[in-house]
């Protein structure tokens, strides 16, 4: 067996980073080599988004995309932090996931950053959205190729298939036909490890994956029987995810007057910078300065509310685009 430990690319800049409550690894990829040195996040983590802004900001680069490879259960997104602090940045998740994002997704796509670029692969069946994003393949781009898997393959096992719209059939089917199909020596980096791996191949799991290595009949009976707890966070997280990490609570009357009534990050920092709310019948963007009034809890555990801001509009439906 070819034993690989980094890939190589004289334009990629590449850093792992880890979130230790979640044990949830984001992942930050750019091209050095463009004037602009523009970056994109992948799996951002509300808890960590000051980290990784404040090391984007160090290495003078561009962030432009934060990614998410599905709709998180354990943990809740840092786009939504990302986009409040960065205003600029888009986000983008599968179309298949249903949940809110500035861009969507399909098998296929490209999503470019410099002259870099990941692909999009399909990957259902731990959630019905997930997908693993692949380095380009081509002369510029990473070598060996590098593949972000989310949970649908973790080193020397996978994420669960009891929730979300999982099912082990295809999570069966996604992995061997979307991730054992790419060259043996792809760098699998998947969204958590709680062991301290950091990195596999395709090779290493097509051998050693207790789970993915064996039938598919026997993949189904083991991911039956695994009797897992309940996921702890899977009721703040999946809500707060479905809608980039940011709640908004909002009253119009007749007249299209939009207040605003909540405006609350899904952990505790409050939010009070510019966000920038798009009206769908307004022609610009409008900026709102949403300030913490109080630090008393709302009434889901971890949200802190603002101040009400209001805007007059054109229409009452929908706010969008945060
Ligand atoms: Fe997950």
């Amino acid at each position: 067996m070819g034993i690989t430990t980094s890939s190589q690319s004289p334009k990629l800049l590449f850093r792992q980073l880890f979130e230790t409550e979640s044990s949830t690894y984001t992942y930050l990829l750019a091209d050095v080599s463009h004037p602009e040195k523009p970056a994109l996040l992948v799996d951002p983590v509300d808890k960590t988004v000051d980290r990784d802004l404040s090391l984007v900001k160090d290495l003078g680069l561009k962030l432009i995309y934060a990614i998410n490879t599905h709709v998180h259960a354990d943990h809740v997104t840092g786009t939504g932090l990302i986009k409040t602090k960065s205003p600029g940045v888009k986000s983008i998740i599968s179309k298949a996931s249903n949940a809110k994002a500035d861009l969507f997704v399909e098998a296929g796509d490209k999503i470019r950053f410099g002259d870099l670029f990941l692909e999009v692969r399909a990957t259902p069946g731990h959630t019905v959205g997930c997908v693993t994003y692949v380095t380009g393949d081509g002369p510029n781009q990473a070598h060996p190729r590098m593949a972000f898997t989310g949970d649908a393959l973790l080193i020397r096992g996978c994420g669960r298939t009891d929730f979300q719209g999982g099912s082990s059939e295809q999570l069966y089917k996604s992995v061997h036909s979307q991730i054992f199909t790419l060259p043996k020596d792809t760098l699998l980096y998947p969204a958590h490890d709680y062991k301290g791996f950091t990195v596999t191949t395709v090779e290493e799991e097509m051998l050693y994956n207790p789970r993915l290595a064996k039938d598919e009949e026997t993949f189904k009976n083991i991911m039956k029987n695994l009797n897992l707890q309940y996921p702890k966070m899977i009721d703040v997280a999946v809500p707060a995810n479905m809608n980039q990490a940011i709640e908004i609570r909002w009253e119009a009357d007749i007249a299209g007057i939009c207040t605003i009534v909540q405006i609350a990050s899904a952990n505790r920092t409050p939010i009070c910078l510019p966000l920038q709310v798009v009206l769908v019948a307004c022609p610009k963007p409008i900026l709102f300065w949403p300030q913490v009034v109080s630090k008393q809890e709302s009434d889901r555990p971890g949200l802190v509310a603002v101040r009400t801001a209001r805007a007059r509009a054109g229409s009452m439906f929908p706010l969008n685009n945060l």
